[in-house]
């Protein structure tokens, strides 16, 4: 498989001036937005790239759209040089940024489509084919007469998913593709993409704060935090890598005095319930043997530990809240 995407040691410090204090005087400051990511992603792969505010994502994917320049390093994009040629690799991608609209406001949703159609001299037969598949799919077909800026924020992005594929991109940057909808139009977006990446085999880069996205959609993911790229590998491994942990409920025949074991710990009681917390990496057989052996034992279940608080533990720990 070859890779459609790679970064080598890419780096974006932008200057900021800003007003110091009450003084006038005016301070430059660097913010090292992007601090030295390296990565690649083969064709047809479909990757999460998450972080918290202000970690860097949207800089990443504006230097694999040619959008910003990188201060350092590489970046190759379908084997071209995005800031450098631009233009050429604008044919080759699609982007969707979630937090701002690639369409025209005033116009109909349709004569946005039209003028990409022309723009990207897209041949008329792809350009039919892909639009009905898009209205189709994504339940536009009442929306196209009507000017953006009286869509909602829902029926918004899924115009603009549309814009961003008419011209049959080989990669699709989504920045935030999800961000304000609701559950069920995530859910048909969710579904579209997942077709489109496997009929199409469309590389996908996924930025997203709805973890549910991720795991819904991609095998592997990439952590970024303060401009480093501090976790890529399976979705699974997080919870490795957060130190997460799963939990073992206990019914007991009565309300007991918290139980006592050496490799796990009671985190609630309830009545006859109990919560203990124990390694995510341990086997819970060894626990419900001994607590089977000490204890009144009726029922018990084991929960695994969810993405979302696996990835809040990994921020926090880096001392990031
Ligand atoms: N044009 C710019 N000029 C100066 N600083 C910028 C610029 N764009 C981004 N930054 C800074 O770079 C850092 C990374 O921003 P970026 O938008 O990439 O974060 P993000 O990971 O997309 O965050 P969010 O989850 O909030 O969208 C932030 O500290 C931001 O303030
Ligand atoms: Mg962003």
């Amino acid at each position: 498989m070859t890779d459609v995407i790679q970064l080598d040691g890419v780096e974006k410090v932008f200057e900021v001036r800003r007003k110091n204090g009450r003084r006038l005087r005016r301070e430059r400051k660097q913010v090292r937005a992007v601090d030295g990511i390296t990565f690649s992603v083969p064709r047809g792969e479909m990757v999460g790239y998450i972080g918290p505010n202000g970690a860097g994502k949207s800089t990443t994917i504006k230097m694999l759209t040619g959008i910003l320049t990188p201060s350092g390093g590489q970046v190759r994009v379908a084997g071209l040089d995005p800031s450098r040629e631009r233009t050429r690799l604008a044919r080759r991608i699609g982007v969707v940024f979630g937090q701002r609209t690639t369409l025209w406001w005033d116009l109909p949703l349709y004569d946005s489509y039209r003028l990409a159609h022309r723009m990207y001299r897209i041949p008329d037969d792809r350009f039919r084919a892909n639009l009905d598949r898009c209205v189709e799919l994504l339940d536009l077909g009442e929306l196209l007469d009507v000017p953006v800026r009286q869509l909602s924020l829902g029926q918004r992005m899924r115009g603009d998913i549309a814009a961003a594929l008419l011209h049959d991109p080989e990669v699709l940057y989504l920045d935030e593709p999800t961000i304000g909808l609701d559950v069920v139009s995530k859910a048909k977006v969710r579904t579209f993409l997942r077709d489109l990446n496997k009929e199409r085999g469309t590389t996908v880069l996924l930025t997203t704060h709805d973890l549910t996205d991720i795991e819904q959609l991609c095998e592997r993911v990439m952590v970024i935090d303060h401009g480093r790229l501090v976790y890529d590998g399976a979705l699974a491994g997080l919870h490795e890598v957060g130190g997460s942990e799963r939990t073992l409920v206990v019914d007991l025949e009565r309300e007991l005095a918290p139980i006592e074991l050496a490799d796990a710990r009671v985190v609630k009681v309830e009545g006859p319930r109990q919560w203990l917390a124990f390694p995510a990496s341990a086997s819970a057989a060894p626990l419900v043997a001994k607590i089977a052996e000490r204890y009144p034992l009726v029922d018990l279940s084991v929960r695994e530990p969810d993405i979302e608080s696996v990835i809040a533990r990994m921020y926090a720990d880096r001392g990031l809240h």
